[in-house]
């Protein structure tokens, strides 16, 4: 489907936080590698957008960034994700219209890209988001084919079909010099570092 509209994503998001932890199946390897490619490391200000109930943020705090701004429009997940690590700056809004009065050196979108109901706007509201050098990394925890498959199935009303990794490595480089654009079995990876 290529048109939804947010409330519909919220509805969706707010009915699964309640069970999305004990579903949820970490692949190390494979987030370590993510974040690796995305530059997380001590010091940084990062933002996680679409972050969940924040399964990502253990990773950025071990890592040692300076500050963690995370942003959910699901409230249900933006709730359970401040609950569970106070120690972030936990937003509950739409990333596209949120005024954000600061830029960030890494910026991550994490199984979460096909929920924007038009690419080239977030990543031009994204790019606005990022640091001159600082890098927006794209990335999901499999590979592209069970990302399109999974998306077809019950999250198909609130999703696009996502983009193959050079298509969406297309997009960004009006912005962004583009080094990532990977999908293997264990992940999907797209990388640049803003202009
Ligand atoms: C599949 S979940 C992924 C959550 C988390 N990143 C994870 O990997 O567990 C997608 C998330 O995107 C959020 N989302 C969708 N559109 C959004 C928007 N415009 N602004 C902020 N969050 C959004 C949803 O509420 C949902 O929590």
């Amino acid at each position: 489907m290529d048109s939804f509209d947010i409330e519909s994503v919220i509805e969706f998001f707010n009915s699964r936080a309640a069970a999305w932890d004990e579903k949820m199946v970490r692949n190390e390897e494979a987030i370590s590698a993510i974040l690796d490619v995305a530059g997380i490391r001590a010091g940084i200000d990062v933002l996680d957008v679409a972050c969940g109930t924040g399964v990502l943020f253990p990773d950025y705090f071990s890592r040692g960034v300076a500050s963690l701004t995370a942003i959910d429009v699901a409230p249900q997940m933006a709730r359970r994700a401040q609950e569970k690590f106070p120690q972030a700056d936990v937003i509950c809004g739409n990333v596209e219209t949120w005024p954000f009065e600061r830029k960030f050196d890494a910026v991550v979108v994490y199984n979460a890209f096909p929920h924007f109901p038009d690419f080239q706007r977030i990543i031009r509201e994204l790019a606005s988001l990022t640091k001159p050098g600082g890098r927006l990394t794209v990335a999901h925890g499999m590979s592209l084919e069970r990302l399109r498959a999974h998306h077809a199935g019950a999250a198909s009303k609130i999703s696009r079909e996502m983009l193959a990794p050079e298509e969406l490595a297309a997009l960004m480089r009006r912005y962004f010099i583009v080094d990532t654009a990977v999908s293997d079995d264990e992940k999907y990876v797209v990388s640049g570092v803003r202009v």
